[in-house]
């Protein structure tokens, strides 16, 4: 049985999804409704009427208020019931709890945990997404498997050689070596791999133009529990960045997850793929957001297959690491102690 650290920020929805129309999303097992007020303000409420449970999702909105579905309590935008019917009396405890919520860089971020721990200034930015300088793509698919996997996954790009080959994957993913940093105090996991020779997957070939080797650089960002961002750099053989920063010859990709846990086995899978380069041709647009959902596809077929693999292997079954694993591990030690820490404030 895993567990998702509580005391987080998580990525709950996009922007854009959050409307008038009533969003239901379960975020580390808690049910959450989501939706939008008439002047635009972003609302997460526990998605469970206090009477006989009825999910607000499944509900109506009333101007700014929920009223639910099975027999009509009606809710402000802060949880308090503002209507019973039958009776004029409204019962005091007749709320429904309120999520803080934050919107950052075209997500939703929403606080799983005790409230008044609640602290926006410890969420981790990803400016690209909402940068007009940048073109995004972006999607999110349903991961039948518990939240670690996607994490080691993302955290050792050499298996895009194997499970991505002919999209994002060479032979130079997995034979280039790696290095890790891991910044303990603000829990924050980089992991480079610099190709300065490589094969020009189609992925970077169809939408940057550029044809035959390339210099191509992946550098991970990881912020546990939920951000992780893969600055990825592609240019030319021999190209490298000017001394005060600029870098006029390259292509830059800004590859980013959410990873978000719904159940103890079950994820949502948000990802966007950023661009400083073609940012008006709908035609890159489209084959970067049908090659990447493709890529993210291929990852969700293994995991779900990975996540039947360990439901049904005895307990104590070990695995064997090598030098590719070091971000994971690093990312796994990190996720350990931020579910005991979470545990230990609770308690
Ligand atoms: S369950 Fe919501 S009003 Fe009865
Ligand atoms: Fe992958």
């Amino acid at each position: 049985m895993t567990t998702a650290a509580r005391n987080q920020w998580y990525v709950a929805a996009y922007s854009a999804e959050v409307g008038r129309e009533l969003l239901g999303r379960t975020i580390c097992d808690e049910p959450i409704v989501f939706y939008r007020t008439e002047s635009g303000e972003a609302v997460a409420l526990a998605d469970r009427c206090v009477h006989r449970r009825y999910p607000l999702s499944e509900s109506r909105l009333d101007g700014d208020t929920i009223v639910c579905g099975y027999h009509g309590f009606t809710y402000d935008k802060s949880g308090t019931c503002v209507f019973v019917p039958g009776q004029k009396r409204v019962p005091r405890t007749a709320r429904v709890p309120g999520y803080p919520l934050v919107e950052q860089d075209s997500f939703v971020w929403v606080w799983i945990g005790d409230r008044e721990l609640a602290d926006p200034a410890r969420i981790p930015r990803a400016p690209w997404f909402a940068d007009p300088a940048y073109t995004t793509v972006r999607g999110l698919e349903p991961l039948a498997a518990r939240y670690e996997l996607l994490v080691d996954n993302l955290m050792d790009l050499s298996h895009e050689t194997y499970l991505h080959g002919g999209y994002i994957g060479t032979p130079e993913v997995a034979n280039t070596p790696i290095t890790t940093e891991v910044d303990e105090e603000n829990e924050v996991i980089y992991v480079s791999r610099h190709m300065d020779d490589a094969e020009c997957p189609s992925f970077y070939a169809e939408s940057t133009g550029l044809r035959g080797r390339i210099t191509r650089w992946q550098d991970i960002e990881y912020h546990p529990p939920c951000l992780y961002l893969l600055h990825s750099r592609i240019a030319p053989v021999g190209s490298v960045p000017e001394p005060d920063g600029s870098d006029p010859d390259a292509f830059h990709v800004e590859v980013g997850y959410a990873i978000t846990p719904e159940t103890a086995h079950s994820t949502h899978d948000f990802w966007f793929v950023a661009r400083d380069f073609a940012l008006d041709d709908q035609n890159v647009s489209d084959f970067l957001a049908k090659s990447n959902r493709t890529v993210v596809l291929q990852d969700v077929t293994a995991l779900d297959i990975l996540e039947q693999v360990i439901q049904r292997e005895p307990d104590g079954y070990q695995e064997l690491s090598i030098n590719i694993d070091t971000g994971g591990l690093a990312a796994r030690r990190f996720l350990k102690r931020m579910v005991e820490r979470g545990t230990a404030v609770r308690t």
